[in-house]
């Protein structure tokens, strides 16, 4: 078998062209553009590059962007202040504190700080607690894109096998809140699972959030599972290339992300999703 692949850069691409609607819509009605802030505290290069899309999308759909990017030194009580002010901002519908934070920021402390209905990352805790009692309002970007993504697939997901392998709360953690909300039976795969490869090799449905390049063998993939690679790794000859070992993989899985254009782009347009829902429900 051969996997169909999850096209997730022309899905991203078709949301992002409904949004630009939407936005040239209320503008016509006279109506202000959804504002967006973004803050970067630091010089990790990724996190710049990240950084730079999320503004550059922003700005092609028609929202106002405010970029606000700080040294490395900036202090804690500094960056709450400024959340302070964003939060305080009639312009402003969505601020996006980019993570990791430097070592002497406390993150949850800021994260908390952010207006729960300006979280537009979905990492408050009011926003997690909300998707874990069945009542979702703003979702963690890379796991709503993510079911956006299966949801292209056709594939129906109650009962499901699901298999997820990573917990942090940007991506693993929400991603089985999410597939338990969608009606699967969830697996969830950290540094403690004892055997990985029975767990991995039970998924009708995959999910791997780990950052390390080919972290599972292909073979470990059941045939005609759904597969969702959510690493982005790049290797020392400047390829990029996902957790999943996609050449073995794609032979078996039924569905399967590709890396680059898979996952990544759905991140961005679910943050613009989730920046023009909170503008049109809370702050219109
Ligand atoms: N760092 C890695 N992914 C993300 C994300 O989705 N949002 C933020 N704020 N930081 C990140």
């Amino acid at each position: 078998m051969s996997a169909a692949i999850i096209d997730g850069k022309a899905i991203a691409a078709s949301i992002r062209q409904t949004i630009q609607a939407s936005v040239a819509e209320r503008v016509s009605q006279g109506l202000r553009a959804p504002g967006l802030a973004v803050i970067l505290v630091g010089q990790d290069p990724a996190s710049q590059v990240y950084v730079g899309n999320k503004r550059r999308a922003c700005e092609q759909v028609g929202f106002v962007s405010k970029s606000y990017d700080l040294p490395a030194t900036t202090g804690e009580t500094e960056l709450l202040s400024l959340i302070d002010s964003l939060n305080d901002d009639a312009t402003i519908d969505g601020i996006l504190v980019q993570l990791p934070l430097p070592g002497h920021i406390d993150s949850a402390k800021v994260i908390e700080r952010i207006q729960p209905n300006k979280d537009v990352d979905g990492f408050h805790p009011y926003n997690v607690g909300r998707l874990a009692q069945r009542i979702p309002v703003l979702r963690p970007c890379t796991p709503m894109g993510i079911m956006t993504l299966i949801e292209s697939t056709g594939v129906p997901t109650h009962g499901l096998h699901a298999v997820v392998v990573g917990a942090s709360n940007i991506v693993g953690r929400p991603m089985t809140l999410e597939l338990l909300l969608a009606g699967c039976t969830t697996t969830t795969c950290h540094r403690f699972t004892e055997n990985l490869r029975a767990e991995v090799e039970r998924a009708d449905l995959l999910v791997v959030a780990v950052g390390k390049p080919h972290f599972i063998p292909g073979d470990w993939v059941k045939p005609g599972a759904i597969v969702i690679d959510v690493g982005i790794n790049r290797l020392d000859n400047g390829s990029l290339v996902g957790d999943v070992d996609y050449a073995v993989a794609a032979e078996r899985a039924a569905h399967i992300t590709p890396v680059p254009g898979g996952v990544g782009p759905m991140t961005i347009a679910s943050l613009l999703q989730n920046t023009l829902f909170a503008c049109e429900q809370y702050h219109s």
